[in-house]
């Protein structure tokens, strides 16, 4: 079957440099989205985000293992590269950069980027090797694409908060944006990992958003974070969630943080349910 996209995709470091080395010499602008693949609507708000800060968008899709603990859904994470690329097609993107692992990690790599500030705690008490292999793997794609732009969800908090803090510190000539969370009608967060979901656990699931509104309203009135992350607590474990944490944390350094008074909050949650585990996150 002839392909009618009019996507190109590329496999290749060198591929990706000399497509973005053609568009440098014609002066335009370059956005990066970075992804796993298993693109929903959550992806496409990137891409659209991206399309409107640049004259070219780069999506790449690579299933990072380095991120993945061995524990982890690694071989049964969504793999759907041909409607992928129907979407990033539809979204406008110009360029999908697809690496296998050789390309990504050659023979002989052994190279990480170590980390502090915002990846303590939160997701690294319980995955405490994944922010080391998306720093890492982020940083290979920043630096082989170059874009002046790139987008990360604001689903992934922390990660954004650990890559902006990379980016800054390792002086890479980038602009790091985050696009706020999209939702299904009843509030759960779009997520590749949704597919997971029983019947039973996805009628469940919005109620981490639900906590998270209510704690986020309390803290508007009185300020202070503790009386409010404990009744969160207890309305995620009552909606049949085992929860790894719920926390309110400084909107930028992810430094714990006891009353909205200290800063901007942001308030985080990780819990599992059936045999998925769900983020989310939000503003207070
Ligand atoms: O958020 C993701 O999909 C991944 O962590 C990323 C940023 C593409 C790195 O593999």
């Amino acid at each position: 079957m002839t392909s009618t996209r009019a996507i190109r995709t590329v496999h290749s470091v060198a591929a990706l440099r000399d497509q973005v080395r053609h568009w440098r010499t014609d002066g335009k602008r370059i956005a990066l989205v970075p992804t796993m693949g298993a693109l929903h609507a959550g992806h496409v708000a990137l891409m659209d985000v991206a399309r409107a800060k640049a004259d070219r968008v780069i999506v790449s899709i690579f299933v990072n293992p380095t991120q993945f603990a061995p524990t982890e859904d690694l071989s049964r994470y969504p793999r759907t590269l041909d409607s992928d690329l129907d979407k990033a097609d539809s979204a406008g993107v110009e360029l999908a950069f697809v690496p296998d692992v050789a390309q990504m990690y050659p023979e002989g790599f052994c190279t990480t980027i170590s980390l502090a500030g915002p990846a303590l705690g939160l997701e690294t008490d319980f995955r405490p090797t994944h922010f080391a292999g998306v720093a890492t793997v982020v940083a290979k794609l920043l630096i082989q694409a170059l874009p002046d732009v790139a987008l990360f969800g604001e689903k992934d908090y922390q990660q954004l908060q650990v890559i902006a803090r990379m980016a800054r510190d390792l002086d890479l000539p980038v602009d790091v944006v985050g696009v706020p969370t999209v939702r299904e009608p009843d509030g759960l967060a779009l997520s590749s990992r949704n597919v997971y979901l029983s019947r039973e656990d996805r009628k469940a699931a919005p109620a981490l958003h639900r906590a998270l509104t209510a704690a986020a309203m309390r803290i508007g009135r009185d300020a202070i974070t503790a009386p409010a992350i404990a009744e969160a607590r207890a309305a995620i474990t009552a909606a049949g969630f085992d929860l790894d944490y719920v926390e309110a944390r400084h909107a930028e350094t992810l430094a714990p943080i006891s009353s909205s008074e200290e800063g901007p909050v942001r308030l985080l949650v990780a819990a599992r349910i059936g045999s998925t585990r769900l983020i989310d996150n939000i503003p207070v």
